[in-house]
């Protein structure tokens, strides 16, 4: 019988789906390094999140392992190239938690829009700041996407319902799908420029690191408002703190960091920046997708090598 190890928090579905495709999970979430290292030899699968680094050495270790599974969408926290070189297949779940996470990004977007998590501080301090909390409106603005894949798109069709006109910035999206979408790709220049609202949907390469860098801040239209629930590498934190403080950027809200967990930043000082921590794929039924379906996945490849 095949074994898995599951070293995240996983929703308890991933154990039944194991059970009922007859493979032995053992669930061990929080171990150390070391621990892991001591243990991982005595699996053919490994299940994750985000918390396992499936370093280099971990792959060492691991002499049987065929399978390593993500539940969600970002392989950041695994050397898939060590992992590639050991003959170890690496998978994700890349649209489980799509919908989970556009919907952040668009509540993010209103937070900006209306200044709602100050707005609540300030009512529940019992300040009644009516005039303080002026918002703006979406309806009528550009949202400028910069990345249309899964996540993208489905934040595209929720800002078209919003009424928002909606460009897009994404190499791989072709001028069929932008008019299936109701959507206008653009460049890179060109968004920066005529976006009111900027949100990030593309996972963090060689090419999009520092998107969002000095350079492209500044191209930016005078009043934007960034929404970055992608990940932390997009956008050059300090060149975004300056805009910010000049007034250039009206408002940042950040689900994501450089390094993360975040627990200090210059940015956490103004209030006109929203934070979240990395929560963008965390509800419930976004977290029992993708462990439903990356205990599928493993699975699958573990009793038939597909
Ligand atoms: C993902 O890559 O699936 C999301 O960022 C969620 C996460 O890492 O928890």
């Amino acid at each position: 019988m095949p074994k898995v190890l599951i070293s995240d928090q996983l929703s308890p579905a991933a154990i039944d789906v194991f059970k009922q495709r007859g493979i032995e999970a053992v669930v061990k979430p929080g171990l150390t390094p070391a621990e892991l290292r001591a243990i991982i030899g005595a699996f053919d699968g490994l299940a994750i999140r985000s918390a396992t680094k499936v370093t280099r050495e971990l792959l060492d270790a691991a002499t049987n392992l065929k399978v390593i599974g993500r539940a969600g969408i970002g392989i950041d926290n695994v050397d898939v190239k060590s992992a590639t070189a050991r003959g170890v297949v690496v998978m994700n779940t890349p649209y489980g938690n799509a919908i989970t996470t556009a919907e952040h990004a668009i509540g993010l977007m209103f937070a900006l829009a209306r200044q709602l998590p100050e707005a609540s501080a300030s009512t529940k301090a019992g300040k009644w700041e009516k005039n303080r909390f002026m918002g703006v409106e979406l309806t009528n603005k550009t949202l400028g996407l910069i990345g249309a894949g899964n996540i993208g798109s489905i934040v595209a069709d929720r800002a078209v319902g919003l009424k928002m006109r909606v460009v897009a910035y994404d190499p791989y999206l072709t001028e069929a799908r932008a008019t299936v979408l109701g959507i206008e790709k653009v460049e890179l220049d060109t968004l920066l420029a005529r976006a009111d609202f900027i949100t990030l949907h593309t996972p963090l390469t060689e090419q999009t690191r520092n998107i969002l860098s000095r350079e492209n801040l500044a191209k930016t239209k005078k009043g934007v408002r960034i929404v970055n629930c992608a990940r932390g590498g997009l956008i050059d934190e300090t060149a975004l703190y300056d805009a910010l403080q000049s007034g250039h950027v009206a408002g940042a809200a950040l689900d994501v960091f450089e390094v993360e967990p975040a627990t200090a930043s210059p940015l956490f000082a103004l209030e006109n920046v929203v934070c979240t921590p990395h929560l963008g794929a965390a509800t419930t039924e976004a977290q029992e997708n993708v462990a439903l379906q990356v205990a599928e996945q493993i699975s699958d490849f573990l009793l038939t090598g597909a």
